[in-house]
């Protein structure tokens, strides 16, 4: 019997990530967050209530599934606080099933400060992002000085190792971004009551998951942000400084590979990009309304506008490949609803030479242009549609078509944003090719 699933991002992150894990951790045991932090803003909608989660794992909401965030994973600890305080102000109790690894490097207030620091001076070169401290904190770990959870444990060694830390910083502060020093002993003094309230959920994470496998129970692994965000496979340097593809899971987590039994790429049936960088199925005309104001693309995590465009196939094909997907999940599928046609990108062109390209350098994408297929859009409503039989034709074969392209099957589809607004085809872990 399978159990350990794998949740990814094929895209910029957003795809409905946080949804497709809510939706299939009803029976699980764990639900794992390996890498990313608060900058992940994941959405659920359970019945008309809309809850949303930047650093505890979605499956939470299921009052058997016990959360993990795990090694990979850089954690603020004031915003942990405040996401058990808003679950808990919602009636979902996280006291003694939420751990967090020992090994999960802090982000703290400087961090947040060096991020926004690095942003304003890049001015234009800026790369957008969300000014959680996400870029300084992976730094720090793989530097070596990071502060880390189970630091916490040590108020005496956590004063003398922030006090230096702080010092580093406070010469960057003031000698390069003319900004205001920062005072360890405010940091400090701010973390000792946090350090209360998370004290018994510090443990060693790696080793509760192999008591799982070892006992054989369902754990979900739960993305953050998407494959092109990815700081080695990604559209450098405008991605995360994580890695949000398939090898994330292992070092994040510390499990190996023959751990995991399905790895579910989820994919938007268009595309949206949150920040800057190259993104050649770009739309600035009506569609990109059309998707803005239908599938309201605006960031969970900023409020930011997404930019929005059609789906690329060859981005696709890419992230498949990349992380080794077992099958795919279509999400906001109902946001297609009502355009007369719809456009998957299956190749690119480059627009000094001319030259069609199927495997573009992923470092030119901004000497690109897409090349499109053209299907026919559907006018009836796929809203809230759960049985397969009932979407119309056109949707159908638009799903097959990304089907056939990426020859990988497609077990989920997602039809609107409620937990109850989803197509089940395939058993996804018994997968039979092409039943659509
Ligand atoms: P994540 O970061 O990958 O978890 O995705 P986000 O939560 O940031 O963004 C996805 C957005 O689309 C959220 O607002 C979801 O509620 C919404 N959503 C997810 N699936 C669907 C769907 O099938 N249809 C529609 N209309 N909205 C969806
Ligand atoms: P989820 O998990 C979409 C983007 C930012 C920026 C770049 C770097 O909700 O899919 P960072 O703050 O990570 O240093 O920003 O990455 N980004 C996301 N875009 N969804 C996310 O997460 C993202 N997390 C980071 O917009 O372009
Ligand atoms: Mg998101």
């Amino acid at each position: 019997m399978k159990k350990n699933i794998v949740i990814l991002g094929t895209q910029w992150g957003d795809e409905g990530k946080g949804k497709i894990v809510d939706c299939i951790s009803s029976d699980a045991a764990y639900v794992v967050r390996y890498q990313g932090g608060h900058n992940a803003g994941h959405t659920l909608v359970i019945n008309d209530q809309k809850i949303v989660l930047h650093l505890i794992p979605s499956g939470l909401l299921h009052k058997n599934v016990i959360g993990i965030i795990a090694n990979g994973v850089v954690v603020s600890p004031t915003e942990l606080i405040k996401e058990i305080q808003m679950l808990e102000k919602n009636n979902i109790i996280v006291n003694k099933r939420l751990f967090i690894s020992s090994s999960s490097p802090l982000i703290l207030p400087y961090h947040i400060e060096m991020d926004l620091a690095r942003e304003k001076k890049l001015g234009m070169n800026a790369l957008g992002t969300t000014g959680r401290g996400i870029g300084p904190a992976y730094e720090d770990k793989i530097a070596r000085r990071a502060l880390r959870i189970g630091d916490l444990k040590n108020e005496k060694t956590l004063s003398v190792r922030l006090e230096k830390i702080v010092d580093y910083y406070n010469h960057q502060f003031v000698n390069f971004y003319q900004y205001k020093s920062m005072n360890y002993k405010i940091i400090l003094n701010n973390l000792l009551p946090i350090i209360e309230l998370i004290y018994d959920m510090i443990k060693d994470t790696t080793n509760i998951l192999h008591s799982a496998i070892k006992n054989k129970k369902k754990i979900v692994f739960e993305g953050a942000q998407g494959t092109l965000l990815d700081i080695d496979h990604g559209t450098y340097p405008y991605v995360t400084s994580s890695n949000s593809t398939i090898g994330g899971v292992m070092t994040g987590t510390g499990i190996g590979p023959r751990n995991i039994d399905c790895i579910i790429g989820i994919t938007k049936a268009y595309s949206t990009r949150v920040g800057c960088g190259p993104f050649p199925t770009e739309l600035f005309d009506n569609i990109d309304k059309h998707f803005s104001s239908k599938g309201h693309e605006f960031g969970s995590t900023t409020g930011r506008k997404r930019r929005t465009g059609w789906l690329d196939a060859v981005s696709l094909c890419r992230s498949v490949h990349i992380n080794s997907i077992s099958s795919l999940c279509i999400t906001k599928l109902d946001v297609l609803d009502g355009l007369d046609e719809i456009k998957i990108c299956t190749s690119y062109k480059n627009i000094y030479t001319s030259e069609i390209i199927l495997f573009p350098d992923i470092n030119e994408w901004d000497d690109v242009l897409p090349i499109y297929e053209t299907h026919p859009g559907w006018k009836q409503k796929t809203l809230g549609i759960k049985k397969i039989e009932d979407l119309p034709k056109q949707a159908r074969n638009y799903i097959n078509r990304i089907q056939e392209i990426t020859n990988i099957p497609i077990s989920i589809i997602s039809t609107g944003p409620d937990r109850s607004d989803i197509i089940f085809i395939n058993d996804i872990f018994h997968i039979k090719k092409s039943i659509i």
